[in-house]
């Protein structure tokens, strides 16, 4: 089957490690299942993988891809919850220390056909697309937990996303302005900065800028490049509520801040599930649709990885099959 994958790991040049080609059919072991996929979306990821960071070489070739919505084996329209957990491991999957996602041990959803446990799979709601679907299970799923599980935020604080446009900032802009929360984002273009406003955000900000006033909490998946200045934009007793570090995983501690100005910084990761259904249900009940920069068939994803990796995007890139 049609398939993109890594073949190798190239740190500095990712897009030299990715491979369009054919795979062999998916392995289905005891409890698993086969979706045929009809729509992928890119994540940031993606690029890691093909830069070797949390994919060893021992891996390798592995088919990349989180995200999916397709059709099940019995005809049934599904999106992949894209967080595998161990057999025996019940509840929230996020907090198993043997959890994976997609395309890290098991094969991933840049393929004709992708196996995953059947409980790993909801139904797709009716007015959703499948292109629209298949954003869903990494970055939407991620800014929701962040905004209102990790976040625990209620409508009418103000909450600073770092970011404008990337597939987290854009989903934080509209699923957070939706529910009432005042939205302020900080975007390293002007026009990424109009982009923004267009999808919800009240105010957006040059990177860096100093802001009006504090804000209640900062959406943080930047890292280094966006680290200090979130510390310096949230209140005393305000949350940093972090999920990745795309520019870099070592930022300044800056220790006296956090203690004296008693900050809540709070890791994030993935989501349940359960909460993919929630999220689901919020963007039927809200008439929420993901931004999505642009559908491409599986065969041109090298231009989608492209434009990621040169930080060119506006909301999400799609793939499409079949
Ligand atoms: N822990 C988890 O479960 C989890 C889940 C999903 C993603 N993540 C991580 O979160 C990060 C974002 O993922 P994504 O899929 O949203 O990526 P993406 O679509 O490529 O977006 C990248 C975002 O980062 C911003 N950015 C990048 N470099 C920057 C810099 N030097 N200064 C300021 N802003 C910068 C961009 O801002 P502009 O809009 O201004 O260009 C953009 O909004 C990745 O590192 C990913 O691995 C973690």
């Amino acid at each position: 089957m049609l398939a993109v994958y890594a073949k190798s790991a190239d740190p500095s040049e990712p897009l030299n490690a990715l491979e369009l080609g054919e795979r062999p059919e998916p392995e289905v072991p005891d409890g698993w299942t086969t979706v045929s996929v009809r729509a992928a979306s890119l994540n940031h990821h993606d690029l890691w993988s093909l830069r070797g960071v949390g994919l060893p070489e021992e891996r390798l070739p592995m088919i990349l891809g989180c995200d999916a919505a397709g059709i099940d084996t019995d005809g049934n329209e599904v999106v992949v919850h894209a967080v595998i957990s161990s057999d025996d491991w019940r509840g929230d999957e996020t907090l198993d220390p043997g959890r994976s996602l997609l395309s890290e041990r098991f094969q991933g959803t840049f393929a004709e056909r992708v196996a995953v446990p059947r409980r790993n799979l909801v139904p797709k709601p009716e007015g959703m697309s499948f292109a629209q679907a298949a954003c869903m299970p990494t970055a939407w799923l991620t800014a929701y937990r962040m905004l209102f599980v990790t976040g625990d935020l209620a409508p009418g604080q103000t909450v600073l996303v770092q970011g404008s446009t990337g597939g987290i900032a854009s989903a934080a802009i509209m699923l957070g302005s939706a529910a009432g929360l005042r939205v302020w984002v900080t975007g390293r273009s002007e026009d990424k900065r109009e982009r923004a406003l267009g999808l919800g955000a009240a105010a957006a900000f040059e990177s860096g800028a100093r802001l009006p006033e504090r804000v209640d909490a900062v959406i943080e998946s930047v890292g280094e490049a966006t680290w200090a200045h979130s510390l310096r934009a949230v209140k005393p007793g305000g949350k940093v509520i972090v999920t990745g570090a795309t520019s870099g995983p070592n930022p300044p501690a800056e220790l006296p801040r956090v203690f004296f100005l008693q900050l809540r910084i709070i890791g994030s990761t993935m989501g349940s599930r359960d909460e993919l259904l929630q999220l689901m249900r919020f963007c039927g009940e809200r008439g929420i649709e993901p931004e999505i920069d642009r559908v491409l068939p599986l065969a041109d994803a090298r231009e989608g990885f492209a434009a990621m990796a040169a930080g060119e995007i506006v909301g999400k890139i799609v793939f499409e099959l079949g």
